[in-house]
Parts: C-alpha cells; structure tokens; sequence
C-alpha cells in the first residue's frame, strides 16, 4: 500500500512543554551520536498529540534528532501505526480484518464503520469526529472481532455492540473497553471448565480492562501533563508532575 503524506498540511508543528520535556528526556537514553534512536517514540508522541502525523511534526521530530527530513520521513511512512492523514477529533477506530475476526463478524463491523463514519476508510466523518481503517490481527484472537479505538480493544463485538459503542464515544462518552459480551477475558462464554479457582471473587475488569477504566486515557490526546515525568536513568525517580 502506498503511503503518502496528506496533501493539506498544517503550517507549523510545536510539542506542548510537557510533551516537549518527555521528548527530550527520551533523547537523554541514548549515547551521543546516536539520538536517531528515539525518532519512533518521539514521532509517537507527536502522533499522540495532534492526532496524525503531520509533515511539520515530522520535520520537527527529524531536527531535534539531528536527522536529515528524508530519514525521518522513512520511518513515518513504513510503519502503519503511523497515521498520515488527519484523524477523526474523537477517535480512529481499527476494525482488524484477519481470519478469526473475520470468521466471527469482521465484515459486520466494517459495515458498521462504513455507515456510521465513511463509505472509505482513512475518510473524515461528517461529523469530524472519527476515521476508521482495516489492520490486521492485534492479537486478541480469542476475543473477536476486535477493534482498537484510540488506546485500548473493544472485544467480542457484534455490530449492535460497536454501533452502541460509536455512539456513545460520539456524545463523549468513552464505553468500558474489554469484552463486550460479559466475559471476563477470553474463557468460555458459559463460564470456566477448568483453573476455577479464578472464580473467587476478582476485580471485574481483566487487567488490560482495569488499566484502561484506571488511566482513563483511551481517546485522549496527550499533553504531557498525564503522568509525572520520572528519567531514573538521570537519576529523576521522584515523578513531579511535568511542566508543574
Ligand atoms: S484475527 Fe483479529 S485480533 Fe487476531
């Protein structure tokens, strides 16, 4: 698949304080002459920022790191996870179409995505407010279909399920990642046969659903300002607040 950057760009790119202190910190774990290694986090947190990587952030990520724009630009390009093109405000849903997810309703939920969002993918909604885009497998297998949106899985989905959940994220409300069909995490959807020693009594969110209930961060668009900047590599375990 060819990637190109978007045609329609913004003039500049600047990381907020905070995001700008992280990025540095970051640089700081790597030997002199050998910055270029920080370039996925930092174009990372660029992506995590605004919400797309834009060619200003690219080319401010490429000169904090002393790298030629061309290089930079590489990375950006080959890896899918980055977005090149504007994302929706609320969120860019990924709708994984490989075997199980297809086999158990991929197809249903890519139609959801088509009528709810954009008849094409890495489209704006009418709305502004989301993209969607086929991958391939996250991973969550035993949970499907699947997608990610923003952060964290929506597991075990049926179409009415996703459509609920677009919804909700819509009105700004962010739905409880997880399985989406009241398991707990990828037993037998009649409850366990075996290891039931599990069923004493438990956090009802697996830990991957906890996490995300716990930071919250599922749709955000990061500051900087989430968590305390801690650099132990630089002797910094006191985690203040960043930019405080
Ligand atoms: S096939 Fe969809 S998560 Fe693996």
């Amino acid at each position: 698949m060819l990637r190109r950057l978007a045609l329609t760009q913004p003039d500049s790119f600047a990381f907020t304080p905070e995001n700008q202190a992280w990025a540095e910190a970051q640089i700081t774990k790597y030997p002199e002459g050998r910055q270029a290694s920080a370039i996925i986090p930092l174009l990372w947190r660029a992506q995590e920022q605004e919400g797309w990587l834009t060619r200003p952030a690219i080319e401010k990520v490429a000169e904090m790191l002393g790298m030629a724009y061309i290089r930079a630009l590489e990375v950006a390009t080959f890896y899918f996870m980055f977005q090149l093109h504007p994302t929706g405000s609320v969120a860019h849903v990924q709708v994984c179409g490989t075997t199980s997810c297809m086999i158990c309703g991929a197809e249903d939920l890519i139609a959801v995505c088509k009528e709810k969002i954009a008849a094409k993918p890495h489209t704006l909604s009418a709305d502004g407010k989301f993209t969607w885009e086929e991958v391939e497998c996250l991973g969550a297998c035993a949970n499907a279909p699947m997608a990610q949106i923003g952060k964290d899985y929506y597991e075990d989905l049926t179409a009415e399920s996703f459509a609920l959940i677009l919804d909700k994220l819509a009105e700004g409300h962010v739905p409880q990642p997880g399985p989406q069909n009241g398991r707990y995490a990828a037993e037998p959807l009649g409850g366990l046969t075996s290891l039931k020693a599990w069923e004493k009594p438990h956090d009802p969110l697996n830990a991957s659903a906890a996490l995300a209930r716990d930071i919250g961060d599922t749709v955000k668009r990061i500051q900087g300002t989430e968590v305390p900047l801690v650099t132990p590599w630089l002797g910094n375990t006191r985690g203040e607040k960043t930019g405080a």
